[in-house]
C-alpha cells in the first residue's frame, strides 16, 4: 500500500524536470495525478504536449493520471486545473506550485517583459492555483490537505542576474507563511521548497560556464533527489508540520532559517538621536554576524551513509 494511496494531486509544471519526478513519485505512492505543463520553452514563450507524455509513464506504471495544458499564469486557468482534478477524480488533496521560467537579466538590461513573465508565472501563478484549492477546502470540509510552494536560494539567499525571479521567489516565501496561517483551522498545511537540481533550468547555466553535466552529474544532482522530501510532506506522517522552508537536493535536506528578530533595544525615554543609532546599530550589525556564524557551523551536513 502506498503512502498516497485515495490522494488526489496537481502538480504544476510537471511535464519534465523537478515536477514530473514528483509526479511519477507521488503515483507510485498511489495517489491519482493531475499532470499540468504549458510545455513552452525555458524563457515561458511556446506551448506543447508534453504533459501528456508523463501521463503515458503514469498510466504505463499502472498509476492514475490526466493532463492539463493550462498556464498557472492565468486566473481563470488556475480555476480550470483544480476543476480538472475535480472532475477527473472527485476530489483534490496536494497542491504542487512547481512550474517555473527564467529570464535572467541584470537591472541594467532587465526589460519590463522580462520582469513580469516572470512575476506572472512564478508569484501569481501561485496566487492562481492556490485560491481555487483553498476555496474549494473551505468548501467541501476537506481535511488533511497539502500544499507545497517552490521557491529558490535566488530568493531566499540572492543570486547576480536574478532581481525578477529572486523577488518572485522571495514573494512566494511570504505568500507561504500566510497561506499557511491562513488554512490552518481546516488542517491543510502550507510549506515551502527551495530545491536544487540539474535540470534544463539550470544545466544551462552550467554549461556557461564551460562545465559539462554527464549521465554520472544527473545521478547525484537530478531532480528525482528534489521529489521525496515533497511526497513525504504530503503524507499522513506530515501532518503538524507548516510554514517551513526546506531546502533539498543532491542527497540533502535541510530545513532553513526564517526572517526573526536576532537582538533589539527599545527606548522609552523619545526617539532615538543618531548619535545613540552611532552606537547601537553597530551592535545589531554585530549579534547577526554572530548569529549568521553560529547557523553556518549548524548547517554542516551530518552524513547519513
Ligand atoms: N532546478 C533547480 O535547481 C531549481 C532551483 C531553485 C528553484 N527551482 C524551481 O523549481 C521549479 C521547477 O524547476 P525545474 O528546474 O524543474 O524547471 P523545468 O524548466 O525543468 O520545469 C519547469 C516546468 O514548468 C513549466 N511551465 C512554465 N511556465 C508554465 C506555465 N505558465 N504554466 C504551466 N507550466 C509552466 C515548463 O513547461 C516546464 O516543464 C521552478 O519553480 C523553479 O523555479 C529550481
Amino acid at each position: 500500500m502506498g503512502r498516497l494511496e485515495d490522494k488526489v494531486a496537481v502538480i504544476t509544471g510537471a511535464g519534465r524536470g523537478i515536477g514530473r519526478e514528483i509526479a511519477l513519485l507521488m503515483a507510485r505512492e498511489g495517489a491519482s495525478v493531475v499532470v499540468n505543463d504549458l510545455g513552452g520553452n525555458a524563457d515561458g514563450t511556446g506551448t506543447g504536449k508534453i504533459a501528456d507524455d508523463v501521463v503515458a509513464e503514469i498510466r504505463a506504471l499502472g498509476g492514475e493520471a490526466v493532463s492539463n495544458t493550462d498556464s498557472v499564469a492565468d486566473v481563470a486557468g488556475g480555476e480550470r486545473l483544480v476543476q480538472t482534478a475535480l472532475d477527473a477524480f472527485g476530489g483534490m488533496d496536494i497542491l504542487v506550485n512547481n512550474a517555473g521560467i527564467l529570464r535572467d537579466r541584470t537591472i541594467f538590461n532587465m526589460e519590463e517583459s522580462d520582469w513580469d513573465a516572470v512575476q506572472a508565472v512564478h508569484l501569481k501563478g501561485h496566487y492562481a492555483c492556490s485560491r481555487p484549492f483553498a476555496r474549494y477546502i473551505r468548501d467541501s470540509n476537506r481535511t488533511g490537505c497539502r500544499i507545497l510552494n517552490f521557491s529558490s536560494v535566488s530568493g531566499l539567499i540572492g543570486n547576480f542576474g536574478q532581481a525578477n525571479y529572486g523577488a518572485a521567489k522571495a514573494g512566494i516565501a511570504g505568500f507561504s507563511r500566510v497561506l499557511a496561517l491562513e488554512l490552518a483551522k481546516y488542517g491543510c498545511t502550507v510549506n515551502t521548497i527551495s530545491p536544487g537540481a540539474l535540470t534544463r533550468m539550470t544545466i544551462p547555466l552550467r554549461e556557461k560556464r564551460g562545465e559539462q553535466v554527464a549521465d554520472e552529474d544527473l545521478n547525484e544532482g537530478g531532480p528525482q533527489h528534489v521529489a521525496p522530501i515533497c511526497a513525504w510532506l504530503a503524507t499522513d506522517a506530515a501532518a503538524g508540520i507548516t510554514g517551513q522552508i526546506f531546502h533539498t537536493g543532491r542527497g540533502g535536506i535541510a530545513i532553513m532559517q526564517q526572517p526573526a528578530i536576532i537582538r533589539q533595544f527599545h527606548k522609552s525615554s523619545g526617539v532615538w538621536t543618531l548619535a545613540e543609532l552611532d552606537r547601537y546599530v553597530p551592535q545589531l550589525v554585530s549579534a547577526k554576524l554572530e548569529h549568521d556564524r553560529m547557523v553556518q557551523s549548524a548547517a554542516i551536513p551530518q552524513e547519513i551513509g
